[in-house]
């Protein structure tokens, strides 16, 4: 069978998404869940675009082993230098650059004339080269691009000496069929074709980037580039687990196969739309909360008498957890730590305490934790960053017949403050002395609330979408109350708020 390399685009283009802007910190958590589910290279960013990017990038390459770590660069001299230097520390690096191809792009965005960006191509891959032996090369808007002087860039670029050639279907505008004829043209017209790897690059403007993609694969690409949950631009990107779930389940069909560790696609999901804060839609295929749920009476009998009638795939091959118990209250810290490791989490002695001390409090709450409350509680507990508000007490009277009221504790740069405030229910109580007491002027994008596991002692985990100035930010909590979650969440995202414009003003001293 072929091998298939996933690309993974989640902290790239996935983060090009409104909304969905991740600090390092939580970039970081997403490449090493993305190093567990084994993919093959890990876009980290556009080091060029901000310090943000680039120290996010540098982070990643230094941290992450496994998989490649790419820098996105335009075919331009600071752009390769700045990625390049981001990425040098990887164990294995690559440089991607790209310059559009189509006439649109190049007489409107670009103003260039074909001859002048085939010169800059053939230039930003020699340039990358210098740097790396691993050089990608993007033609942007390939699929609307004139197919002979696409293949002459190609055939350029790789003498040039890119060993991966990305066809992006910039605008999504491509369909199946056609798009798998863009590929096999380029496999027979390029004569050195064989000398790179050709990948493609679907935006799913149409619903189509994952069909696109898998049609290209039918067409023999070698590469895929995807994201998590499809997350991207506009519409997303060709979503990773249905890429590589339709590989698995038809692999004959396609005699192509991924190294993907498909168990772990269900956790980096919710990872991933964790930190993002974008819900999945529950019909998503693989992993919507519906994806294996069968409700009519008909497939539930045929289901009873053999899977096999209605499963084409099981949920425990993507991860879906079957609500194990795993822990309880008389758990020890070596069980608990036992099961971290088991669980992919390898914590310092500092972060386990910390962790198992939360452990406990849950346990005493609630009869049993699941994976996902462990995966909670290292959401909050670990990958958090510096706290400017710390919530120390709260305490909420509502009901039918009450004015809601909220009484808040919080330690603010280390001194303890306390204030009430009314509201038009418990959440806005909380919310509304919270703002006063910290003096946030951002305003409240969006608020959502989860359980994470069922029954009414389930963790809720609530998201909420803070903006101020222009920036956009997610908090989360989790608690076995939502009140408290709520307060969590809105100061996790109050704390981030704080933390971006620290960066940004020690950035301005320097
Ligand atoms: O969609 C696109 O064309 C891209 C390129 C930069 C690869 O994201
Ligand atoms: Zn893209």
């Amino acid at each position: 069978m072929r091998r298939i390399r996933i690309f993974d685009t989640t902290l790239r283009d996935g983060e090009q998404c409104p909304g969905a802007s991740m600090n390092k910190e939580e970039k970081l958590t997403i490449a090493r869940q993305l190093a567990r589910l084994n993919v093959d290279i890990i876009e980290a960013g556009f080091p060029v675009a901000s310090g943000d990017d680039f120290e996010g990038v540098r982070l990643i390459a230094k941290e992450i082993s496994g998989p490649v770590i790419a820098g996105l660069a335009r075919a331009k001299k600071e752009d390769i230098e700045r990625a390049a230097e981001a990425v040098k520390v990887a164990e294995r690096s690559r440089i991607h650059t790209f310059i559009a191809t189509s006439e649109i792009h190049m007489q409107r965005k670009l103003r260039m004339s074909r001859e002048l960006v085939l010169e800059a191509a053939v230039a930003a891959v020699k340039l990358a080269r210098q740097f790396t032996d691993d050089v990608e090369f993007s033609a942007e808007d390939a699929s609307r691009s004139d197919v002979d002087f696409l293949c002459r860039v190609i055939e350029a670029t790789i003498r040039a000496g890119a060993r991966t050639i990305n066809i992006p279907d910039t605008v999504g505008y491509a369909l199946p069929s056609e798009f798998g004829e863009l590929i096999s043209q380029i496999m027979n017209k390029v004569p050195n074709a064989g000398n790179a790897v050709i990948s493609v690059h679907c935006h799913n403007d149409l619903g189509l980037a994952v069909a696109n993609s898998l049609a290209a694969v039918l067409s023999g690409a070698g590469q895929v580039e995807c994201t998590i949950n499809g997350i991207g631009e506009r519409a997303g990107n060709a979503s990773m687990e249905e890429v590589v779930m339709a590989l698995k389940t038809r692999g004959q069909f396609f005699d192509a196969e991924t190294g993907i560790a498909t168990q772990e696609i269900y956790k980096t999901s919710r990872l991933v739309s964790t930190i993002t804060g974008m819900v999945v839609q529950p019909n998503k295929a693989i992993v919507g909360a519906n994806a294996f749920a069968h409700e009519s009476g008909i497939h539930q009998d045929g289901l009873l008498k053999d899977k096999r009638t209605y499963e084409i795939m099981t949920p425990e091959s993507v991860g879906i957890p079957q609500h194990k118990m795993v822990l309880g209250k008389h758990s020890g810290r070596h069980a608990f730590k036992n099961k971290l490791t088991e669980m992919g989490y390898n914590l310092s002695d500092e972060e386990l305490n910390k962790a198992f001390e939360r452990f406990k409090r849950l346990a005493d709450q609630k009869k049993e934790v699941f994976e996902e409350d462990i995966d909670a509680i290292i959401t909050e507990e670990i990958y958090r960053i510096p706290e400017k508000y710390v919530l120390k007490y709260i305490h909420v009277e509502s009901g039918s017949d009450v004015t809601p009221t909220a009484t808040v504790e919080l330690e603010i740069d280390g001194r303890s403050i306390r204030n009430v405030s009314a509201g038009d229910g418990p959440v806005d109580a909380t919310y509304r002395i919270i703002k006063l007491m910290t003096q946030a002027s951002s305003h409240l994008l969006s608020y959502e609330v989860k359980a994470i596991t069922g029954g009414t002692d389930a963790l809720g985990e609530v998201t909420v979408r803070l903006e101020e100035g222009g920036r956009t930010v997610v908090g989360q909590g989790a608690d076995t109350d939502i009140i408290v979650a709520s307060a969590k969440a809105y100061l996790n995202a109050l704390n981030k708020l704080c933390y971006s414009k620290s960066k940004i003003k020690m950035q301005n001293d320097k």
